[in-house]
């Protein structure tokens, strides 16, 4: 974190001036709250957030920091410890790909990022989420082959796929074996 911060500060040169703010509000909150995972969500979020490339509804000016990020549009968090708890943006034509840092939000039982234009490959890192129960990927532009590291979900009932096209379907993950049993989504 130390190391892209850094990064970050050398980035102080460049205009783009909210690569700036972001770091040094992180800065600030580095001497008291380091320890607290609430803070690594917000990273992850805000990697995220880089990786969009349109964002024609512009949802994503939402997620700034004059507000915290437990009310940044699509997300909401635990009341009990503050952290991320389900991510949810679906229908914003958003364009992006997601970021392996998605693994870090250790407390998401709820993925939903149907109709959008997501492309790239989910990543493996998605087996880090242990409470994960929802994954809906439908309507996107997913590629490659759905992550093996997903049977480390075992909390995960509902995987809504396949990512190789733009039907909707029903996939139920079963947590003892990596094949996945795919049935038509009948509503
Ligand atoms: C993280 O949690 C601590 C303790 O509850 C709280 O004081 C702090 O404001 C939170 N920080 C963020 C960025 O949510
Ligand atoms: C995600 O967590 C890893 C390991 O704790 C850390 O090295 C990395 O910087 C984090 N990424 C983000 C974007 O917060
Ligand atoms: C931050 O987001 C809120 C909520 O969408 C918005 O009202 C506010 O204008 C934004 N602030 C900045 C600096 O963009
Ligand atoms: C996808 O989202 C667009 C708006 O972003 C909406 O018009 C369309 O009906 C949605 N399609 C599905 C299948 O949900
Ligand atoms: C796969 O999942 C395991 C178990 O959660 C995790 O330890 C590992 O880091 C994941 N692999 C990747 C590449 O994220
Ligand atoms: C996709 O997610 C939405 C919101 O969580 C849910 O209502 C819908 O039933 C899901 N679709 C499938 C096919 O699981």
């Amino acid at each position: 974190m130390k190391h892209s911060c850094l990064n970050s500060r050398m980035a102080l040169f460049n205009p783009f001036h909210g690569i700036l703010f972001i770091c040094m509000s992180f800065s600030l909150e580095t001497a008291t709250e380091a320890t607290f995972l609430n803070v690594s969500d917000r990273l992850a979020l805000l990697d995220f957030r880089k990786l969009i490339t349109q964002d024609p509804h512009k949802i994503m000016s939402s997620w700034n920091d004059s507000i915290h990020f437990c009310n940044w549009v699509g997300v909401s968090c635990s009341l009990s410890n503050g952290r991320v708890v389900t991510l949810n943006l679906e229908s914003q034509n958003l364009v992006s790909s997601i970021p392996p840092s998605i693994g870090n939000l250790t407390y998401l039982t709820g993925i939903n990022l149907r109709n959008n234009s997501f492309h790239g490959e989910l990543p493996e890192d998605l087996g880090r989420l242990s409470r994960l129960q929802h994954l809906n990927v439908t309507f996107n532009f997913f590629g490659g082959r759905t992550p093996t590291n997903l049977t480390h979900c075992t909390e995960l009932t509902v995987l809504s796929h396949p990512i190789w096209d733009r039907e909707p379907y029903f996939s139920v993950l079963s947590s003892t074996s990596t094949e996945y049993t795919t049935r038509k989504h009948t509503n």
